[in-house]
């Protein structure tokens, strides 16, 4: 909680397509939100263009990838704005190209920024979520995480990792009061997926049954949702977000 006693939420990759769109909604939903970015740069256009739409949003720099600096960036958030009950593990790249052409490189960057910067984020903030008996930690994961996608080894295995963690640390937390869930998104009109090869993305969109790419504040929507004190009896579980792409 903040002074006011509002909720704290940390969004990690704040700056991008989803990323923004959770920030604002849970925004406008009352919490107090801390939005994690790395790059300055891009960082410095994206709080000026939420202030001027009337968002204040807090930020906080460091590298998801990197467990010091995670552990520095949410000392100072706790210091500065409050506890944080509200984690999204959101931030998150590609490296697509078939694993035949794959460089350790590109490998070990997807597996870091997506999947070890989860125990990186988490664990600093899971003991003081025990101790006030009260969290909620979103993970971003993907429909290519539930199911393989040509090009994406590094992806799916790290995404498909992500909902493993969900399901352990949902067991290990229940009782105080914490859940942990997983959001699968599909196809969400994002930079990310706009750099998918037009010819290829339009062949993606052909097998999506609801017609189009999924908009990001519908992502947000779930969030807000698994975000809210009302679903402290949902835990473990994986919402799938994909208008129909992939259903079993
Ligand atoms: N199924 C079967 N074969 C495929 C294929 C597919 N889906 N995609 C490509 N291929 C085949 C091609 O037909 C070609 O075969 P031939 O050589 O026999 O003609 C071969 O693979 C081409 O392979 P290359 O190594 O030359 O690769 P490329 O430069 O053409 O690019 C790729 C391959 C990077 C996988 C490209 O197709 C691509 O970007 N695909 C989209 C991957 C994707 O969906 N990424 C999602 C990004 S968004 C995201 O991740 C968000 C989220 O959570 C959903």
């Amino acid at each position: 909680m903040d002074k006011y006693n509002k909720r704290v939420a940390l969004v990690t990759g704040a700056t991008g397509g989803l990323g923004t769109a959770m920030c604002k909604k849970l925004h406008d939903d009352g919490y107090r939100v801390v939005g994690n970015f790395r790059n300055k740069t891009k960082a410095a256009d994206w709080i000026k263009s939420l202030q001027d739409e009337g968002y204040e949003i807090d930020t906080a720099e460091g590298d998801v990838c990197n467990y010091e600096s995670m552990c520095a960036m949410i000392q100072d958030i706790e210091e500065r704005i409050g506890s944080i009950d509200i984690l999204v593990n959101n931030a998150g790249i590609t490296r697509d190209g078939r694993f035949a052409k794959m460089t350790p490189e590109d490998w070990h960057a997807v597996i870091d920024t997506n999947l070890n910067s989860v125990y990186n984020c988490t664990r600093p903030i899971i003991n003081g979520m025990i101790e006030r008996n009260f969290g909620r930690i979103i993970n971003i994961s993907s429909v290519n995480g539930q199911r393989g996608q040509f090009g994406q080894a590094n992806y799916s295995a790290a995404k498909a990792g992500m909902h493993g963690f969900t399901k352990t640390l949902a067991m290990e937390v229940a009782k105080y009061g914490i859940t942990v869930n997983t959001i699968s998104p599909g196809y969400i009109g994002t930079d990310m997926v706009m750099a998918v090869p037009e010819k290829v993305r339009d062949q993606i969109v052909a097998q999506i049954p609801v017609g189009r790419l999924g908009g990001t504040h519908e992502v947000a929507h779930l969030v807000s949702f698994l975000a809210s004190d009302a679903t402290s009896f949902v835990t473990g579980a994986n919402y799938s977000i994909n208008g129909g792409q992939h259903v079993y």
